[in-house]
């Protein structure tokens, strides 16, 4: 378990959590509507920690006092066989937790984690062209858009995120 300053804290978590984890997914349909399945279910749950295990990571849950108020997985180096790559796969949080800076102090708490892994020179991540605030928010910490947007199997769209090591530790 590890500290949020703020008093939030979050753990690992599995599929044990997979009840807990789905209410999380259920009160984020607003967000999940923009993807290929809208409609949260424990079959996607379980999905995305056993997509999250065979890419290397770890899957996560933010809990205020024992309630999870949102989750978010990475691959903390290695991602796709580049021992210089960590990955950002997801960070989701319940309506009533956006907008308070919990996203941004998640974000960091990742960043040194990964960091940790003296391999690692970039982190990377993805956004879905039409989740325009999620982007502000990645660009607001410092993530930029690399290449073009790129239209992938599951028929979204994303754009490309990056930020190098020499960005996140000054
Ligand atoms: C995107 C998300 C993780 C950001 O975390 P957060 O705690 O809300 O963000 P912070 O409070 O740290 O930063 C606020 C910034 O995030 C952005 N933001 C994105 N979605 C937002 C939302 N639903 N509510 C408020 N701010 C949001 C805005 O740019 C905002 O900056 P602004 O106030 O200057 O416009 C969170 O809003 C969320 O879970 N959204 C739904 C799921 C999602 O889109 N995930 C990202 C997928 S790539």
């Amino acid at each position: 378990m590890a500290t949020v300053p703020g008093s939030l804290h979050t753990r690992k978590v599995g599929r044990e959590d997979a009840n807990t984890i789905l209410e999380v997914y259920r009160q984020c349909e607003d967000f999940l509507v923009l993807g290929p399945r809208s409609k949260a279910s424990l079959d996607m749950v379980l999905d995305d920690i056993a997509e999250t295990e065979s890419a290397g990571g770890v899957f996560n849950g933010i809990f205020a006092g024992r309630t999870m108020i949102g989750v978010f997985s990475y691959v903390a180096g290695g991602f796709e066989g580049q021992p210089a790559n960590a990955f950002i796969i997801l960070l989701m949080l319940i309506p009533s937790f956006r907008g308070r800076g919990i996203g941004t102090r998640i974000v960091e708490v990742v960043e040194k984690r990964i960091l940790k892994n003296r391999e690692v020179t970039a982190i990377l991540s993805g956004v879905q062209v039409n989740n325009p605030r999620a982007l502000r928010f990645w660009q607001q910490n410092g993530y930029r858009i690399v290449g073009r947007p790129e239209l992938l199997p599951d028929k979204t769209t994303v754009f490309h995120l990056r930020k190098d090591r020499e960005q996140i530790v000054k």
